[in-house]
């Protein structure tokens, strides 16, 4: 059945059954074996190169990869049951809906468990329309809340969502972090506002102070819920168990995913206060997921929220993710034709470069050196740096050691070349005049378009 029998290498494989952008795509990067083993913040190719893992699964793998605490709990779990009947309820399930409950803040009480961050999104989107009778939605441009339609309807980069269209009608982008413009779209016909904490794939993007606060007051005076989608911040990456804590906003629905499933199972959720939640309890079939809530997953999650307090993991991260940043800030200083601006909080931490090439040329150097990095999805000129959330000051000055190896490399080699001309223009022609609810949903900025021309 397997004609390549394990002789074609897995880029060709990619290639010629995945999707050959894709393949292309890993080659631009620098990255030409696949991943085999992960131990910790290490990841070893298919050649038995390591590599520090500064991606960390876009989030995914808060304890980095093959965490015992998680795969014990997942072990075990696997003696008694794997997969749900969807006919009795089940209890890890149960215990991760109350853990859950008691480490959120406010009433967030009521779980719907799915299976990834996008589903968590439609979950959340669909509860809100029910829950007020409404149908519109506001959110912020740059955001990112996962590509399936519902999802993709209110993220906000024209990139992703100009070949979809139509996408779902009724909603208004507005620029993020201003909450006049915010006022200005919030209607007697939004159900709710969605926002991220901090706009992690909008390229590590910190709101003013006071932004979320007053986001909360919007909502409330105009009977509008508000969706906080934690799906990236949640769990300890900004360096506290949740973002929305920084200015104590309880949002009345809140999404989570990644981080949840330890490394180790795919899981989402959302939580709702009761208010909101209500609005499934008539007929609790009007919104499920076959493998939502599984045994095995519910486990994971279980054990994830035991780890992250027993290792006082977000507290570690805020001490640790304070230090990275400073290193990096002090290395921006010294390339300043490279590095713009460090964003970030915690271990979700945004390096904003000059323009995209100059951005691609450092993530396939650093892979070089052994460090996976990534582009920022809706913000190809910044690189996130988003190692495990156990990643200790050994382990990322190694990082930032390369980090300064490669700029000192590459500007000796190419100096402060101008590149405008390749990278620094707004985004393809090819998207101008699509049809857009709200105004502009995010147009590439300055400085990207040169990946999208690559693979051309
Ligand atoms: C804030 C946010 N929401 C939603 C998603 C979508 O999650 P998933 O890729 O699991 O569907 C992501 C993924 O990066 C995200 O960062």
């Amino acid at each position: 059945m397997l004609r390549s029998e394990g002789k074609i290498g897995v880029a060709e494989l990619y290639e010629s059954y995945i999707n050959p952008g894709l393949a292309k795509l890993y080659r631009l990067m620098g990255v030409s074996s696949g991943e085999a083993r992960g131990e910790g913040c290490f990841l070893y190719d298919e050649e038995g190169r390591r590599y520090i893992d500064c991606v960390s699964g876009y989030g995914s793998l808060p304890f980095g990869h093959r965490p015992l605490a998680v795969l014990r709990a997942v072990r075990d779990q696997l003696e008694r049951m794997a997969l749900s009947s969807k006919v009795m309820p089940g209890r890890p399930a149960a215990e991760l809906a109350e853990a859950l409950a008691a480490r959120l803040p406010g009433d967030l009480q009521y779980s719907f468990f799915c299976n990834s961050g996008a589903e968590a999104v439609e979950g959340a989107l669909k509860l809100a329309r029910a829950a007020t009778g409404r149908t519109e939605f506001v959110a912020a441009r740059g955001g990112f809340h996962g590509k399936t339609l519902g999802a993709l309807s209110v993220s906000g980069r024209e990139r992703y969502r100009a070949p979809f269209y139509p996408l779902l009608p009724g909603v208004t982008h507005v620029p993020y972090g201003d909450v006049k413009a915010l006022e200005k779209a919030v209607t007697n016909r939004t159900a709710a506002v969605i926002l991220e904490p901090v706009q992690g794939e909008g390229g590590v993007r910190v709101p003013p102070e006071g932004y979320l606060r007053a986001v909360r007051g919007i909502c409330d005076r105009t009977g509008t819920l508000l969706i906080l989608d934690e799906v990236q911040t949640g769990l300890g990456r900004t360096g506290r168990w949740f973002a929305m804590e920084k200015e104590n906003v309880v949002p009345d629905i809140v999404c989570l995913a990644k981080a949840l499933g330890g490394g180790v199972m795919p899981i989402g959720c959302f939580v709702a206060r009761p208010d909101a939640a209500r609005a499934f309890w008539g007929d609790p079939l009007v919104h499920t997921s076959t493998f939502g809530g599984n045994a095995l997953a519910a486990a994971a999650g279980l054990a994830t929220l035991r780890f992250l307090e027993e290792a006082e993991i977000p507290e570690r991260v805020a001490e640790t993710g304070a230090w990275l940043k400073r290193q990096l800030v002090r290395l921006s200083a010294e390339y300043p034709a490279w590095i713009r601006e460090v964003r970030g909080e915690g271990f979700l931490l945004g390096v904003e470069f000059a323009d995209e090439a100059r951005g691609g040329l450092v993530m396939s150097a650093l892979v070089e050196q052994g460090v996976l990095t990534a582009f920022a999805l809706n913000s190809h000129r910044v690189v996130r740096i988003e190692p495990p959330l156990i990643a200790d000051r050994l382990v990322l000055s190694g990082v930032v050691e390369r980090w300064a190896g490669v700029l000192a490399r590459l500007e000796a080699l190419v100096g402060d070349a101008d590149w405008g001309a390749y990278g620094d223009r707004e985004g393809s022609a090819g998207e101008a005049g699509r049809p857009q609810e709200g105004g502009e949903a995010g147009a590439d900025g300055p400085g990207e378009g040169s990946l999208r021309e690559a693979l051309a």
